[in-house]
């Protein structure tokens, strides 16, 4: 593990392949996924909310952390009793779906990554969630280090990816990348994750990408740009309902430009690769990888 730094005695991490796999099924029927959105979308009242907790105990990390104040300003500023417990909430009726089934189709952002798979990188996944992307990069490159900020995520997926002898799942702080050793990664990606943070932090998680990339390693993120005009008009709509309800979701992505965020890459000296354009509805369409230069500093 050439890439580990230091674990904290707050951090977690697992060999995937220690852990006793739990199956989680990512193939439901419609029947089940429409069960699944039905109970996501229902108004989540207190009751709900302690039988939710009493059902899955380990969500209780992530929700003292978040009423301590400690993930805040990280993402889930508004909303982050329901982001947390949301996955549960669609078990409820779909007791062992994994985290992930049913959000918009995958492959595209995989065939995006694909050229960037080789069997000898080491690659450093950020927000892994359940491991839905994970999965399926695991087999194609040496080593695969999945991180998310929530426990129960991490939890979640050094299940759902027991199998993989190449898989680890470790719990970071949101903000930095602390953990891993500067130049140690050849690529680093994540899908559907950074376009929640604001722009500070995410301009200090570019800064820590560009620190743990090896020279010429590449990341690659997704993100919903204002001046895409289908992430346009789903952003526009999203903040609308959001601006009547009198309450912005933390979990709504930021309204970036591509200009903005190309910025924030060459500041932090990743040079910024041509964009990609996903085929997915919601948001997150626009995907812009970067370069660490060969021999940079
Ligand atoms: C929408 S989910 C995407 C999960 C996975 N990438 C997928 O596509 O299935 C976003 C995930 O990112 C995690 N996350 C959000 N902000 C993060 C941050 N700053 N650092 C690490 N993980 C973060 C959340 O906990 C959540 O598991």
């Amino acid at each position: 593990m050439r890439w580990l730094q230091a674990i904290s005695s707050r951090q977690t991490l697992l060999r995937a392949n220690r852990r006793s796999p739990r199956a989680r099924r990512w193939e439901l029927s419609e029947a089940e996924l429409e069960r699944m959105a039905a109970a996501r979308s229902r108004p989540l009242d207190a009751r709900t909310a302690l039988m939710l907790l009493a059902r899955s105990p380990r969500l209780a990390t992530d929700v003292a952390h978040v009423l301590g104040g400690a993930l805040r300003s990280v993402i889930f500023d508004n909303n982050p009793l329901i982001s947390i417990l949301d996955a549960e909430r669609g078990r409820s009726a779909v007791p062992d779906a994994a985290t992930g089934v049913g959000w918009y189709d995958e492959q595209p952002f995989l065939d995006v990554l694909a050229p960037h798979l080789r069997s000898e990188l080491i690659a450093l996944e950020l927000g892994c969630g359940g491991g839905r992307i994970s999965r399926r990069v695991a087999p194609m490159v040496g080593e695969l280090v999945c991180t998310d900020v929530l426990a129960s995520m991490v939890a979640e997926a050094s299940e759902n990816l027991a199998a993989y002898a190449n898989v680890t799942v470790a719990q970071t702080d949101g903000f930095a990348l602390h953990e891993f050793q500067e130049r140690s990664f050849d690529l680093v990606f994540a899908q559907g994750v950074l376009g929640y943070l604001d722009p500070n932090p995410l301009l200090g998680m570019l800064d820590e990408v560009a620190r743990v990339l090896r020279p010429d390693g590449v990341c690659v993120f997704n993100f919903s740009t204002i001046d895409h005009p289908q992430d346009m008009r789903w952003q526009l709509e999203t903040v609308r309902e959001q601006a009547r309800r009198r309450r912005f979701s933390g979990a709504t992505d930021r309204a970036y430009t591509r200009a903005q965020l190309s910025a924030m890459y060459e500041a932090v000296g990743l040079h910024v690769l041509p964009a990609a354009e996903l085929a997915v509805a919601g948001a997150g369409r626009v995907v812009i990888a970067g370069r660490r230069p060969a021999g940079g500093a």
